[in-house]
């Protein structure tokens, strides 16, 4: 008889927005004349910028043609967009990272997911508390996070850094010394970030102890404040203790259409191997490649047009942001994020927890959110919207949360 993956077993209930997405379901189908806004996933609602759609249009045509047909994409990505990101990205930012160390996927949840493979199933995770579900969820299944308890709703074997309003939501340095330390900045949920100074002593902390950053920064597109780090390779010494995960999701509207990329610098080993290695071989094995048609539009993300662009959209989410932020606060909640990040964090009004916090929004206001809960033990009292809406969607959300 053949066997399951067991750990499998041991997740608690569905991923966490499937959850959502089924309770909004339910609300919907027994509320049909009802508007709902959707600022729960960090979903983007604005079309793709014209010189993406541009270059689409364009690269679906050279598809037509057997002079300009392609078919699989190379293993680590198109030259032409791994030489674009490393420019763009990194060269323009004063950081050494080469276009060969750049692996191109179809998005930073499955590269966040799946880069716990190359590491010993033995390695100890220490993560951000609350954190985006996917880390933690991704152990789970590999069998790295010992036993689930329920009332604490914590793994035994996972080392939790609460970054609360009470730390202003930088981790403090584990008792315990993990392998692997799950990092995104600016966060996911809380919208918080780390100064350039802050995420240095990390990469200090983990060329120091042998532990691997795993830097998720979907987000860097929404930085604002000058001594934000945009890539944790403006840190010294990163290059030998971090991998980092970016998508084209969040910063041109690709959540539909799917681009992202890993780093892994060369200098990044364990012994003797490295970590770059082990990363194409899986590369190989076990991915396509993002479709040619779609590493040409990532390409267009980074021409002068779609750079002015894109900044456009990224300043119509910010202002979503403002909105939020100022429309929480006239409603006499207490609220953080929104400034470096398109999310905004909320405390939820005493004695109501996260989920039951949901569920009032969801039926008095018909507004969607993200109970903090969700993101982990530390996110219990707390609520994340997001600027992803329209901005017309925002501000009627904002009026009927002002109007309970
Ligand atoms: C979120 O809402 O946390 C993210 O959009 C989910 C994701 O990017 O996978």
């Amino acid at each position: 008889m053949f066997k399951i993956n067991e750990n499998y077993l041991k997740l608690p209930g569905s991923y966490l927005f499937s959850t959502i997405g089924k309770k909004v379901a339910a609300f919907t189908k027994a509320n049909p004349d009802k508007k709902i806004i959707r600022l729960g996933i960090g979903d983007v609602t604005q079309p793709l910028a014209p010189a993406i759609i541009e270059a689409l249009h364009s690269a679906v045509d050279e598809m037509g043609q057997a002079e300009t047909f392609h078919g699989y994409a190379p293993d680590l990505g198109y030259e032409f967009l791994r030489e674009a990101i490393a420019k763009n990205d990194y060269k323009d930012r004063g950081c050494q990272i080469a276009a060969d160390e750049i692996f191109v996927s179809d998005g930073a949840k499955c590269d966040s997911a799946n880069i716990q493979e190359i590491f010993s199933g033995d390695s100890k995770i220490a993560v951000c508390d609350p954190v985006y579900p996917v880390y933690v969820d991704s152990n789970v299944m590999a069998g790295r996070t010992g036993a689930y308890d329920p009332k604490s709703e914590t793994w035994s074997d996972v080392i939790y850094m609460p970054c609360t309003a009470d730390n202003d939501f930088v981790p403090e340095f584990p008792k315990e010394t993990p392998d692997l330390i799950y990092l995104c900045y600016p966060n996911n949920p809380t919208g918080s970030t780390l100064t350039k100074d802050q995420l240095q002593q990390w990469v200090d902390y983990a060329n120091k102890n042998g532990s691997v950053i795993i830097y998720d920064a979907a987000y860097e597109a929404y930085i604002s404040q000058e001594n934000v780090p945009h890539t944790i390779y403006e840190c010294t010494g990163a290059r030998t203790c971090a991998i980092e995960l970016r998508s084209f999701s969040k910063n041109a509207g690709f959540t539909g259409t799917r681009l992202g990329f890993t780093v892994i610098p060369k200098e990044l080993k364990c012994k003797d191997v490295a970590l770059h290695a082990l990363w194409a071989r899986r590369h190989g094995t076990k991915y396509n490649g993002a479709p040619y048609i779609v590493q040409k539009a990532g390409e267009a993300v980074y021409s002068e047009q779609g750079k002015a662009q894109l900044k456009e959209q990224v300043a119509y989410y910010m202002k979503n942001a403002s909105t939020i932020l100022e429309g929480l606060k006239s409603a006499g909640y207490q609220v953080s994020g929104g400034v470096n990040a398109p999310y905004i964090w909320m405390q939820t009004p005493k004695g109501i927890n996260s989920w039951e916090f949901f569920d009032y929004l969801l039926e008095k206001a018909n507004v969607v959110g993200t109970p903090g809960a969700g993101f982990g033990p530390s996110g219990e009292g707390c609520f994340r919207l997001t600027a992803f809406g329209t901005y017309e969607n925002t501000l009627a959300a904002m009026e009927r949360i002002r109007q309970l």
